[in-house]
Parts: structure tokens; C-alpha cells; sequence
């Protein structure tokens, strides 16, 4: 009898098995010869998986995939397939079509973005639809004048990071600008957000292990993607052991304690008291909007969206802040051109003024544009899917259902555009093709899903960026090299070296 178990015991398990080498064999012999996108050219292995993808991003390599893009343009044109169900395009002239079919209704590309496992955000948000309520709801928070009366709290989060700067500079000690300017967009953000500031800047390690914490989550970003459910896996795994085995993972999650924290205390505010602040606190207002339904205003969408923006809103601005200080400050002749137009035009330096009057200040103007385009901020290609009708791209026809996308990096390094675009050099914003340029200056991407806080954004890097030069005329750089200041990541936003010892822009007085 136990013989007779056990024989079939033992066809059941063959049988399992051949099962499942049927149904790999059917489905590479379908996503190489029968997948709508069978014809379009790419690598091979490209098509049968996406841990083609994971190899470069995470298996072998860290965040390199987007940089491997490049090759495959090389080898193979313009469209490439590089997933099974994914082609990217390399055309400049072709992104702001792709980002701005304005009649479709273009849902964004459900495996590209489970890469933070928070489809409740609206960064991430697949539908269309959903992220058109979801988008209603923040967007008044982030217009031109909603941005302007929200000034006087980046003015005075600049004027904080100022004052500890010249702490540092009197004891003569190196500012870490990196963490720094870090620090200053998270303090920032999350006033803005949460009505609360954790005070970053404040902190004797500048932000380092905070910064730390996000750092964590992007590096594991590519696994996400791969594995979405993983992210549930480490929720589930006891405190002792995610410490252990993945002790990133464990940061990640106590990050997101924390701003459920934040969102908690915030909606718990009494109405009164909200009123009574000079300025508006976004979450609380999106708590209580008409624009959208009762389940989208539930506390853990809200923390999640809290969360979530503030890491959309904190890296890349502190990163272009990064990118900025360093293109000024590596080149002698644009820091003294700045620091003398700035003179000019601030005689005091304890009063600044607001980003509208600093927008047009033009070398200043410049410097923010090429600080935008060099730093490209979004690395990752913005994928799309057009669920109701196909995509013309020249001769090709993508198939609906189907995803395509583009890095803005490939825009702005376009070496037709931007000749030697490593380099930052302000006056391509000067001469006489500016006004050409300025349709391929695609930082904040285009259309329905253009990135929410651009004012913010633009108003940051004029405020901070004018404040640190105008007052720090002989800033200068402190063991930081051009390997300190490249991105050689790409974690959605493209990163620099992050080790320990390495404490990327520093800079003294
Ligand atoms: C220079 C700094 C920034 C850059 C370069 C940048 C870039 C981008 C890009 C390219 C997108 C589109 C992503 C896609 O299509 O998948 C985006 C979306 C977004 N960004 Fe930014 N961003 C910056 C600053 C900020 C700030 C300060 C905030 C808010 C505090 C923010 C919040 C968001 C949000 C919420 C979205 C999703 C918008 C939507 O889908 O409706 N970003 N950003």
C-alpha cells in the first residue's frame, strides 16, 4: 500500500513538473514568436524575461539598467524591446508626443512602477482615471501662487541651513552639503505635507543616517519590481530577523512608521487649530477634499501619498541642489558670474528675494536651467500603456496593451542637443538657441503626469540655490572629486555613490 503511495506520489510530482516545463516552454515559444511585440528588434533573453532587467538592476549589477538603454540603441536603433512586454524609444523628438497624447486615456505601466510597492500613491497610480482624482485633489497645493505663498517657510528653512553653515565655517569645519541639502528639502516637504518638520538640518550627522533610511528603499527598488510581494514578506518578518538578513529592508519600514506617524497626528488636529497656521498643510486639505471619494481619503492612502511625495519631492530637489553647487563651484568663471550678478542685484544679503524676482535674474536663470538639464533628476523611463489603441513611432506600430517609454536622460545628454552634456555649462542657456532648447528641458517630464511639484521645485533651487552663493562668496570645494558627483545609479532618480567614507559634495568657507 505505502509502495502504491508513494509510486504515485512520485507521477504526481513528474506530472507537476512536465506541467511546468510545458508552460515555460509555451510561454517563451509565445513571447518569441507570437507576442504582439514579437517583431520588434531587442535581445532575445529581453523578450523571454524581466530579470534581463534585474540582472543590470539588481542580480549582478546595482541600478544600472537605464545606462545598459544605451547600448542596446546602439546595437539595435531607436525602438528596442527590453522586457516582454516593453519597448524603449531613443528620440528626443519623439518624447513630448509620447507624454502628451492628450485624447488618450494612457495608464502608466503596472510592473514598471510596483518598485515602491505603494500603488495607493499618486506618483505610482496605474489608472488613468485614478490618478485624474488623485492629481485633482493636490494640484491647487502646487500651483505658481499656492507655491509663492508657501515661500516664506523655504525662505526661513534656507535661512536655517545658512546659519548652520556659518557655524561650520567659523569652526572650520567641512559642510556636507550632500546631507545638507537634503536635510533642507525633507524639512521643507514635510512642513509643507505633514505641518511638521523633523528637523533634519539640526541634526549633528546632517541628515547622513536619515538619508540613509530612503537610500535603503531605493537599492531595493529593483527587487520590488521584480518580486512586488516582497516588500509584504518584510512587513511580516519579526523586527530581530529583518535586522539580521536585510537590515535595509527594516530601515525602509520604520521610515514608513514614521510618516504614518506624522500623517496620524495631522489628521488628528482639530480644524481650529489648522486655521490658525499662516500656511496651508497639504495632507490635512486633501483629507478633507471634495475632489475626491471617501476611500481615497482613508488614513493609510493618505500616509501612503504623504510618504510617498515627500520622497518624490525630497531626493531629486536636494539632488539638483547638489548638482548645482558643484557645476558653480568647480567652475572659477560661473562662480564669480554669479556671485557678481547676484551682488548686483541683492545689495543685502539678509534680504532675499522671493523666486519670482530670482527667475529673472538671467545668468542666475541659466544656471537653474542647466542645473536641470544636467541633473536630469528621473532617471528611470517613464512607461506608459495605451490600453484602447495602438502607438505609431515612425514605421512601428506599438500595440495597445503594450508599454513604451523614454528616459529623460536620453533627452537631456542628447549629444545633438547638448554637445559634451557632462559638462555644465550655463551658457547654452544664453545664446541664440535658447529658446529651441528650452522644448527638450524635459526635467519634470510632460502631460497628464508632469511632475505635481515643479513650482516647488524651481522655487527651492532659486531660493537655496541664491541664498548659499550670495551669502558664501568664497565657498569652496572640500575633498570632492567629479566621481563624488555622478550619478552612476539609476533608482527611478538617477544617484551618486552612496559608501560609507564617502561623503559626496562637501564644501568650506
Ligand atoms: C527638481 C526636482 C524634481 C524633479 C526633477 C522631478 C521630476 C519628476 C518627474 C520626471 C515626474 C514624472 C514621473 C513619471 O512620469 O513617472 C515627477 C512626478 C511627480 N513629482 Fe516630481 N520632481 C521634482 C520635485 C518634486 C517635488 C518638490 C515634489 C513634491 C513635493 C514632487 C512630487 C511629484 C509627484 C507627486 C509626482 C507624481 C505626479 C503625478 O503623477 O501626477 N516632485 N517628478
Amino acid at each position: 500500500m505505502s509502495a502504491l503511495a508513494s509510486s504515485l506520489s512520485g507521477s504526481a510530482a513528474l506530472l507537476a513538473l512536465a506541467g511546468l516545463v510545458t508552460y515555460v516552454f509555451a510561454g517563451a515559444v509565445y513571447r518569441l514568436y507570437f507576442h504582439p511585440l514579437a517583431k520588434f528588434p531587442g535581445p532575445k533573453i529581453a523578450a523571454l524575461t524581466t530579470w534581463y532587467e534585474g540582472w543590470y538592476d539588481y542580480l549582478w549589477l546595482q541600478g544600472k539598467f537605464t545606462f545598459h538603454l544605451a547600448d542596446l540603441h546602439k546595437k539595435y536603433g531607436p525602438i528596442v524591446r527590453i522586457g516582454p512586454n516593453e519597448v524603449h524609444i531613443k528620440d528626443p523628438e519623439f518624447f513630448s508626443q509620447i507624454y502628451t497624447m492628450s485624447s488618450a486615456k494612457i495608464d502608466k505601466y503596472e510592473y514598471y512602477y510596483s518598485m515602491l510597492g505603494n500603488p495607493e500613491a499618486t506618483f505610482p497610480t496605474i489608472a488613468h482615471e485614478t490618478h485624474k482624482s488623485r492629481r485633482a485633489a493636490l494640484a491647487p497645493f502646487f500651483s505658481t501662487a499656492a507655491v509663492l505663498r508657501f515661500q516664506p517657510v523655504v525662505q526661513r528653512v534656507a535661512d536655517r541651513l545658512c546659519s548652520r553653515m556659518r557655524t561650520a565655517l567659523a569652526a572650520d569645519e567641512p559642510i556636507p552639503l550632500f546631507f545638507a541639502f537634503r536635510g533642507l528639502t525633507v524639512d521643507i516637504v514635510s512642513e509643507y505635507l505633514f505641518g511638521a518638520s523633523p528637523d533634519i538640518l539640526e541634526r549633528p550627522d546632517w541628515g547622513r543616517s536619515f538619508y540613509g533610511a530612503w537610500r535603503g528603499l531605493w537599492e531595493l527598488s529593483p527587487l520590488i519590481r521584480q518580486i512586488p510581494g516582497i516588500l509584504a514578506v518584510f512587513r511580516w518578518t519579526p523586527r530581530w530577523l529583518l535586522k539580521a538578513t536585510n537590515p535595509k529592508a527594516l530601515e525602509v519600514l520604520d521610515m514608513e512608521t514614521q510618516t504614518d506617524a506624522w500623517t496620524a497626528r495631522l489628521l488628528a488636529t482639530p480644524e481650529a487649530e489648522i486655521k490658525k497656521r499662516p500656511q496651508r498643510t497639504v495632507l490635512w486639505e486633501v483629507a478633507h477634499s471634495n475632489a475626491l471619494p471617501a476611500e481615497e481619503r482613508t488614513f493609510k492612502r493618505l500616509a501612503v501619498d504623504g510618504n510617498n511625495i515627500l520622497a518624490a519631492g525630497f531626493e531629486t530637489t536636494g539632488n539638483m541642489l547638489s548638482h548645482m553647487m558643484y557645476g558653480v563651484l568647480s567652475q572659477p568663471a560661473v562662480h564669480a558670474r554669479l556671485c557678481k550678478e547676484l551682488e548686483n542685484a541683492i545689495p543685502d544679503p539678509e534680504s532675499m528675494p522671493n523666486s519670482q524676482v530670482l527667475e529673472k535674474l538671467p545668468y542666475l536663470n541659466a544656471v537653474v536651467k542647466e542645473t536641470l538639464r544636467q541633473g536630469v533628476g528621473a532617471f528611470g523611463r517613464l512607461s506608459r500603456v495605451n490600453r484602447s489603441s495602438a502607438v505609431r513611432y515612425g514605421d512601428w506600430l506599438i500595440p495597445s496593451g503594450c508599454a513604451y517609454g523614454m528616459s529623460p536622460l536620453y533627452v537631456l545628454w542628447d549629444e545633438t542637443l547638448f554637445p559634451d552634456p557632462g559638462k555644465f555649462d550655463p551658457e547654452r542657456w544664453l545664446g541664440a538657441d535658447a529658446k529651441r532648447l528650452e522644448h527638450y528641458l524635459v526635467s519634470f517630464g510632460r502631460g497628464p503626469r508632469l511632475c505635481v511639484g515643479m513650482n516647488l521645485a524651481n522655487a527651492e533651487l532659486y531660493v537655496v540655490g541664491a541664498a548659499v552663493v550670495r551669502r558664501f562668496p568664497t565657498l569652496r570645494l572640500w575633498e570632492t572629486g567629479p566621481e563624488d558627483v555622478k550619478a552612476i545609479y539609476d533608482y527611478f532618480g538617477g544617484m551618486w555613490r552612496f559608501e560609507e567614507g564617502s561623503d559626496g559634495l562637501q564644501v568650506k568657507g
